[in-house]
């Protein structure tokens, strides 16, 4: 299982190579604000304001932000693979490049018709990851659509889920843990075959039988974030964050409902890399601090 979760992003972004958009008719918004990243012939478009991302026997698919962002507000609104989803894996994260890239990712763990889905959360900073959540959730998500958002300050990082605060990352370089604050990240989303560890530990394996898997996405609006391509703008971006001055969250410490987070602990976390000690001998130093 751990050595899956290690491979998972060293290998993703082999597949993500530029890619121009060409002869599909696509939304406007989506044209606007990303591009397919990742084998257009398994991304579909739908008519006005969604898409859905393949995965077959052939390949999975994938699409990225135009922009890269430093700091702000984030979301997309997805709704997963309906049925039979086992060993198929729904990511959608942020990322910047290089050995020591940050990256805050939401991935989505297919099952079994009628087993829940698990929600595996994870963090790099400065390259180093291994900082694993994992959540069932409230609703079915293959029902409907549901909003998955960061909220990324120079102070601390808010995942939620429709509003809910499921995770916070907060700023701990006073204790020696670097924090997001440099890089810029492009936003992505991709399908892919997980099936050597994402369901039950790679015991369920994907029934090609039930092929296509598809997860379907809407709200491609430009990100309440700022933008941040060019370094001159990513410096921008860091002495705006330092004055508050970011639309959004921006610099200041989003506020967060932590009684609703701890609801979200108690109830439906499965998996805290802060509590594993076979895997942490002792708890990363962000884990005693982590509000
Ligand atoms: C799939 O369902 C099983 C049985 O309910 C559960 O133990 C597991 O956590 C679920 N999710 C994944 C990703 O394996
Ligand atoms: C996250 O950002 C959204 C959009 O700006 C905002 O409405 C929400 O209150 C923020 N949530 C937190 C926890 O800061």
């Amino acid at each position: 299982m751990k050595m899956g979760w290690a491979c998972l992003f060293l290998a993703l972004p082999l597949c993500l190579s530029a890619f121009s958009t060409g002869t599909l008719a696509v939304t406007a918004n989506f044209n606007e604000n990303f591009e397919v990243s990742w084998a257009p012939t398994n991304v579909k478009f739908l008519g006005g304001e969604s898409l859905q991302l393949v995965l077959d026997q052939s390949t999975g698919s994938g699409f990225a932000s135009k922009e890269s962002y430093l700091f702000g507000d984030i979301d997309m609104q997805i709704k997963l693979v309906p049925g039979d989803s086992a060993g198929t894996v729904t990511a959608y994260y942020l990322s910047s490049e290089g050995a020591k890239h940050d990256e805050l990712d939401f991935e989505f763990l297919g099952n079994a018709s009628g087993q829940p889905y698990v929600l595996q959360t994870n963090v790099f900073s400065a390259g180093v990851g291994g900082r694993e959540q994992r959540i069932t959730l409230w609703f079915d998500p293959t029902q409907d659509f549901h909003t998955y958002s960061v909220n990324w300050s120079a102070k601390r990082v808010v995942f939620l889920v429709d509003g809910v605060p499921i995770r916070v990352f907060s700023n701990n370089e006073a204790v020696g843990v670097p924090y997001l604050r440099q890089q810029a990240m492009r936003v992505y989303s991709s399908i892919w075959n997980g099936d050597s560890w994402a369901t039950q530990g790679g015991l369920l394996k994907i029934n090609w039988a039930n092929a296509p898997f598809v997860a379907t996405y809407r709200n491609f609006g430009a990100a309440n974030a700022c933008r941040a391509s060019t370094p001159a703008a990513a410096s921008a971006c860091v002495r705006a964050a330092a004055s508050n001055h970011i639309s959004g969250t921006g610099g200041a410490a989003p506020s967060f409902d932590r009684n609703k987070l701890q609801w979200v602990k108690k109830n439906f976390m499965v998996y805290d890399y802060c509590t594993d000690s076979a895997r942490y001998r002792s708890a990363p130093a962000e884990c005693t601090r982590e509000l």
